[in-house]
């Protein structure tokens, strides 16, 4: 695993944009998986000034996002497709038909997940931020992977984030599974703050296990752990 330690959050995201920008330059069509959260903000708003300063173009470029909330509608404010238009697809000439979430406008939640599978084969570059107790998407801490696309019940405290914010709290997201995650030909994951110390000790030196679900990611033959000074405490 390549470790990158930047000296703050700023610095961190100037890395990630780099690596971004590299691999449009270098496969003008490729396939980029994004995360939400805090921790890409940083990135995604450097995407987009790239793009109104020297017109950095996505117009061939496909995303696939790592994660949706069930039933939701998009222009619902608490949905990740509306948190990825505000912050980056809104900004930048991407094609709406080149962006792509799991479940859309499916009922059947299964169906949607099988249907993600395929459409998430093939990613050239994906990004993700971790939980500080290791999840990644809506993978929480358990006794297994789930290896495909996969229907996630949300916890008490994620439905009660949500009842302030919409008239429809959600009780599933669904999630990209690990066999996609791992089959991405280069991945980069993010960690910043204090918060994420311990939790980047325990990728880096721990056990491979599905307790720390993003722990499996550290077997891929193409990662970087960017993280900064303060997550990288207890390395
Ligand atoms: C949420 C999201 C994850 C994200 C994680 C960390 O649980 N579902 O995709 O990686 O939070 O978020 P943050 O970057 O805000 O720490």
């Amino acid at each position: 695993m390549n470790i990158v330690v930047k000296k703050n959050y700023e610095e961190l995201s100037q890395e990630a944009a780099r690596i971004v920008i590299r691999k449009m330059k270098e496969k003008p069509d490729c396939v980029l998986g994004f995360a939400t959260g805090n921790t890409p903000l940083g990135l995604y708003a450097l995407l987009a000034k790239k793009y109104e300063e020297e017109h950095l173009d996505f117009s061939q470029v496909s995303t696939v996002n790592l994660e949706e909330l069930f039933g939701v509608a998009r222009e619902d404010p608490i949905s990740f497709y509306y948190y990825m238009q505000k912050n980056l697809f809104s900004k930048v000439n991407i094609q709406p038909s080149h962006i792509a979430f799991p479940g859309g406008l499916e009922a059947d939640a299964q169906k949607a997940c099988r249907e993600y599978d395929q459409i998430a084969e093939n990613i050239d570059l994906l990004i993700v931020g971790i939980g500080s107790d290791g999840h990644i998407g809506f993978h929480v801490p358990s006794d297994i992977w789930k290896r495909k696309t996969s229907v996630c019940k949300l916890s008490k405290s994620e439905r009660d984030g949500y009842e302030k914010k919409t008239l429809h709290v959600p009780d599933f997201a669904l999630t990209l599974g690990f066999e996609s995650l791992m089959n991405a030909k280069e991945i980069v994951l993010l960690a910043a703050g204090a918060e994420k110390a311990i939790v980047v000790r325990k990728i880096v030196y721990g056990d491979i296990t599905p307790q720390v679900p993003a722990s499996i990611l550290s077997l891929h033959s193409r990662i970087t752990l960017l993280i900064n000074e303060k997550a990288a405490a207890f390395l």
